[in-house]
This record gives C-alpha cells, sequence and structure tokens, in this order.
C-alpha cells in the first residue's frame, strides 16, 4: 500500500464492477490511502442509463475492497466539490479521458488540484469492454422486463422530468434509444419512449381511432423492446371496456411497459387534436375512476403505473371539470395524470398546472406540446411538468423525406437525384449491428 499520511481520490460509477476498475484502485492504493467518490444514482442519470444497482448496493461492494479506505458520496460529474473538501494529494483515473465529453471535467480536476499541489495520475486504460460495449455484453442482463418496467418510477425520482418521445417501430425506437447530443461536460438524451395511437395508427395507414387492436399494438412495443432499453410509456386510448382493460394492464406489465396513459373519452374515440371539430365525448368520471380503480387492482407488482388522461381542455368543458376529474382518478389510485390541450398559447394548460400544483404537490403529471411547442422542456417543468412527451416528431419528419423522395424518382425516371440526401446502402447496412 501507499505512504502513510498520502491520500488519494477516485471517483467511479462502478454498476458492475471490471478488472478495469480494479486496475484504477490498484494504481491508487498503491500511492496512498484511497477515498472513492461514489457517483450517486442522480449524478449517474444525468449523463448515461441508470445505474442496474442502486447507491447503497455499490457503496457496500466498494467499502468490500482492501484498496479502499473510506467511499463518499460524489453528487456532481463534476469533482469540484469533494476535491476542495478532502484536498487529496492526488487523483487517479484512467488515461482515456483526455478525449471527448470528459475533457472538460479532466481539466477542471487539474486545475482546482494546482490550488494545494495535487497531482492527477492516469493509469493507461484497460479495454475491457467498459461503457457502451460492456452495456452491449449485459443488455440481456440489464433488459429485463422488471428492470425495464421500474426504470420510469425511478427517472421520476431522479431526474427533474422525464424526456419522452416517439416510437413507432424498431429503427425510430433505436434512434431514441442513442440520440445523443453534447451539453457541456455531460449529454443530453431521451428518458424514454412514448407508443402513440396516432403514429402507430398513422404508420399502419389506418385512422386514430382505436381502430388498431392491442394485439397489433403488442406487436409494435415487442419490436421496439428488443432492441431498446428505455422505458416505454403506453399511449392506450381510452383503455376499452374496464373488463377488458384488467387484462390489458397485466400483459403490458409482465412484457415491461412502465405505464399505460389512458384517456377519459367514451363512445368512438377521436384524435384530441381535432379539438371540438371532432365530437368529443367525455366518460363518466365515476366510471372512469372506476376503470382506473380496476387497472389498479390487477396489477401484480408496485412498479407499473397507470396514468389518467384528463380531456377536459380538449372537449372545450374548462379547468373546474379538469380538477374535479383529477381529484377523482387520483383518489381512485391513478399513479400521475397527463393534462392535454391544443390551445397554441398553452395558457389553459398552465392554468390548470398552477391549481393542481397548489393541491397536489408531488403527483407525476404528463404533457403533450405538440401545439404550444414554444415552450422548452425546462419552463414546462417549472409549470409542474414532470414528463414531457414529444408525441409525434419522428412520423413527422420521415413522411416528408419519404414523399418527396418518392416524387423526384417519379419525375425523373431514376433514382440517381436523390442520391445526395439519402442514405447510402453502406450506412444502411452499419446501422444494425451484426447485419
Ligand atoms: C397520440 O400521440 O396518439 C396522442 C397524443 O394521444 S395526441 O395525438 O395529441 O392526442
Ligand atoms: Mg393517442
Amino acid at each position: 500500500m501507499g505512504s502513510a499520511g498520502t491520500t488519494v481520490y477516485v471517483a467511479m460509477a462502478s454498476d458492475i464492477i471490471h478488472a478495469g476498475h480494479i486496475n484504477i484502485l490498484n494504481a491508487a492504493a498503491a500511492l496512498g490511502e484511497v477515498t472513492v467518490g461514489l457517483l450517486t444514482d442522480e449524478a449517474i442519470a444525468t449523463y448515461k442509463r441508470l445505474p442496474v444497482l442502486d447507491f447503497a448496493t455499490r457503496r457496500a461492494t466498494l467499502e468490500s475492497f482492501r484498496q479502499v479506505t473510506r467511499v463518499v458520496p460524489q453528487t456532481t460529474l463534476s469533482y469540484a466539490e469533494n476535491l476542495r473538501r478532502l484536498r487529496p494529494d492526488y487523483v487517479v483515473h484512467g488515461d482515456d479521458w483526455r478525449v471527448g465529453v470528459q475533457s472538460q471535467a479532466r481539466a477542471e480536476v487539474i486545475a482546482i488540484l494546482a490550488e494545494w499541489g495535487g497531482k492527477l495520475v492516469e493509469t493507461p486504460y484497460m479495454r475491457v469492454g467498459t461503457g457502451s460495449e460492456l452495456d452491449q455484453a449485459l443488455r440481456p442482463l440489464i433488459n429485463t422486463p422488471e428492470l425495464r418496467r421500474a426504470k420510469l418510477r425511478r427517472l421520476l425520482r431522479l431526474k427533474p422530468w422525464v424526456r419522452a418521445i416517439e416510437a413507432s417501430n424498431g429503427l425510430s425506437a433505436l434512434i431514441v434509444e442513442n440520440a445523443s447530443v453534447a451539453e457541456g461536460p455531460t449529454v443530453r438524451e431521451f428518458d424514454a419512449m412514448w407508443v402513440s395511437s396516432l403514429c402507430d395508427s398513422t404508420f399502419k395507414g389506418k385512422p386514430d381511432i382505436e381502430l388498431i387492436d392491442l394485439t397489433s399494438r403488442l406487436t409494435t412495443i415487442s419490436e421496439i423492446m428488443e432492441v431498446t432499453t428505455k422505458p416505454v410509456i403506453l399511449d392506450a386510448d381510452t383503455g376499452g371496456l374496464a373488463e377488458h382493460f384488467v387484462y390489458h394492464v397485466r400483459t403490458l406489465e409482465r412484457i415491461g411497459v412502465s405505464a399505460v396513459i389512458v384517456e377519459d373519452k367514451a363512445g368512438l374515440k377521436h384524435n384530441s387534436l381535432l379539438g371540438t371539430s371532432a365530437h368529443q365525448v367525455m366518460a363518466d368520471a365515476d366510471e372512469f375512476a372506476e376503470k382506473i380503480n380496476a387497472g389498479k387492482k390487477a396489477q401484480v407488482g408496485r412498479d407499473f403505473m397507470i396514468i389518467a388522461r384528463i380531456e377536459s381542455l380538449i372537449a372545450g368543458r374548462g379547468q373546474d371539470d379538469a380538477m374535479r376529474r383529477a381529484r377523482r382518478y387520483l383518489d381512485a389510485g391513478a399513479d400521475g395524470i397527463m393534462i392535454h390541450s391544443k390551445e397554441r398559447s398553452g395558457d389553459d394548460v398552465h392554468a390548470f398546472l398552477v391549481a393542481f400544483r397548489a393541491e397536489f404537490p408531488e403527483t407525476p403529471v404528463a404533457l403533450v406540446p405538440t401545439t404550444y411547442n414554444q415552450y422548452t422542456e425546462a419552463e414546462l417543468h417549472d409549470w409542474g411538468a414532470t414528463i414531457i412527451i414529444h408525441a409525434n416528431h419522428l412520423l413527422r419528419s420521415a413522411y416528408p423525406a419519404m414523399r418527396q423522395t418518392a416524387l423526384d424518382i417519379l419525375r425523373a425516371g431514376r433514382s440517381l437525384e436523390v442520391d445526395d440526401r439519402i442514405m447510402s446502402i453502406d450506412e444502411v447496412l452499419e446501422l444494425i449491428p451484426n447485419n
């Protein structure tokens, strides 16, 4: 072990411990007494998939290592706070962080250590299949229906809001799974997938009137789940008859769907964005509450969520009706609500949320800001939203591109003219692993 009185700091996420971690801990222990700054679940949630093991389990594992003297929480990706508090002589890290998103964190560590003459020691990066390779190898382990189902509740606990976007087939779900943009020293990604009734129907060339039956919807969901790991929120229209809904809840729960959102409409369902230009019939609030209640009683475990979607603003019934229904559905056991509107200003949703949050500060609230998309997610979260769903944007971007290509091939009598704005076949073949 290292020299007496010398202190060493190592930050880790350490979900599944592998040889790379041990290598770093050995190098650290050779220098002195090792404190591990263990990233909290909240800190990890800001930049990558949730850890399989929670903080307490990860901490206990590391504490059992002879190389480790103590484990302290590191609550942000930045080392700054812990370093200034502990003032270690050394920080040890693999040398892989010199480039890429972590290089900013590295520069910060070097600058802070210089305040008291501390040093950064970098160990040669060990290619043991860390990061995304390990994620791939572990996928069967981390992608069980149980773990996936529980992810939505975990995300709601760990993040200010859950960011969801439509996924309508395996390929669009892969975009949702992998899309990632840099955000300072960390990255921004989607947290969850919305399986939209509008998009699922439209991709099949059918109207959004509850025509696509659950068997077909389940095929879409399975296709999505087979190639991804993020939690799925299902738009289940009205949920059908209460007597059928209880069976649907069990099926969805069993396959690993995290939440179902059901809307309080009756009769032939029309898409909400048609507003009052369609014949929007609202369900009787008590009957709908009973359906929710029957669903909650039918689910087997604790993680599955049933979210009650309130259509009062869509049907022109106003905020008081929406609040009455919210109380009634939450009383019946709903795990959260969605409030929908097609107003462009967003004022009605904002006013509702002010009233709702005064009574229910903690309840999950989903918004689908299709018409009032001048507001950012952060602004909608300030209003009180905790699940924000971009409900149809992949379909709406794919269709114009496909249509334009079809028209251009028709005009030219060949496909050469579209080559420069479509993917090459090589790119298509590289898109999916193991092609
Ligand atoms: C969907 O995506 O199918 C929805 C949201 O239910 S909306 O189309 O706005 O009604
Ligand atoms: Mg829908």
